[in-house]
């Protein structure tokens, strides 16, 4: 699996607190069957203070990939980020500030606010893909205005929004449901861990079961691997989970990369 959404670094954000953390982390994702990840800090007014601008996360993508190594580690980093979008992202993108990463022309992973609806969403984000990078938004299962519609980002998809769900929404409940109602709309593109703690590594390996259960090998194959792959290395095209992907179970083996 190559994961598109983490929380790795140490000492930035909300996931890994420190060096120890971020390496207990590293060797559950590794077991989980992750041989590779873009970290993606949060880049947010919080974090700015240690993550102000591109480079920042490069450093410490490489600092971190260095300690890996030397403690024997098999996890390949690239540096992203998850920003935040604001009115000013694009001004941001121009600047040099925000993680790209991937093929040229680039991806970022972007999160939205999420009880507030950005009224001008779809002209920022057609603006911002008009310049270049791809745009992949994480977690759309989570905001209320997919919840409430599931049918609300397709026309954002339609003009080249990607979608990333996060392996833990396909366990049960509700987010299953909406999940599964997304992936079924043709709509997604990728599944990451939006690990924060080797718990939610663990919350991802239950969701990519259930996942495999419920569309098959070939469709977790995709999400977790070939999409990413594609993104990453411009390997092959990028296409979406078709809607009519089998129903019946597969064998799928985590643990393995
Ligand atoms: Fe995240």
């Amino acid at each position: 699996m190559i994961d598109l959404h983490l929380h790795l670094l140490p000492g930035v954000d909300d996931g890994a607190p420190d060096l120890a953390a971020s390496l207990q982390m590293a060797r559950a994702l590794v077991a989980a069957g992750v041989h590779r990840a873009v970290v993606t800090p949060h880049i947010d007014d919080w974090t700015a203070a240690a993550l102000p601008d591109r480079e920042s996360v490069y450093r410490a993508t490489i600092d971190l990939q260095r300690s890996l190594r030397e403690s024997a580690i098999d996890l390949r980093l690239e540096a992203g980020g998850e920003c935040y979008v604001t009115p000013e992202l694009i001004d941001r993108h121009r600047a040099g500030l925000l993680p790209v990463w991937g093929v040229p022309p680039g991806a970022l992973l972007i999160e939205l606010p999420h009880h507030q609806r950005i009224v001008q969403l779809p002209v920022l984000l057609a603006s911002l893909m008009r310049i270049g990078p791809r745009v992949l938004l994480a977690h759309p299962e989570r905001y209320p205005f997919v919840q409430a519609d599931p049918a609300a980002l397709d026309d954002l998809v339609e003009a080249g929004l990607l979608l990333q769900l996060t392996a833990s929404s396909f366990r049960s409940g509700a987010q299953a449901a909406l999940s599964e109602q997304l992936l079924r709309r043709g709509i997604v593109h990728v599944v990451a861990s939006d690990a924060h703690n080797p718990q939610s590594v663990a919350a991802m390996v239950n969701g990519l079961e259930r996942l495999n259960s419920i569309a098959g090998a070939s469709t977790v194959q995709l999400l977790t691997q070939e999409n990413p792959a594609a993104l990453l290395d411009g390997t092959g095209p990028l296409r979406p989970a078709q809607p009519d992907f089998r129903t019946r179970r597969s064998w799928f083996s985590f643990g393995r990369s």
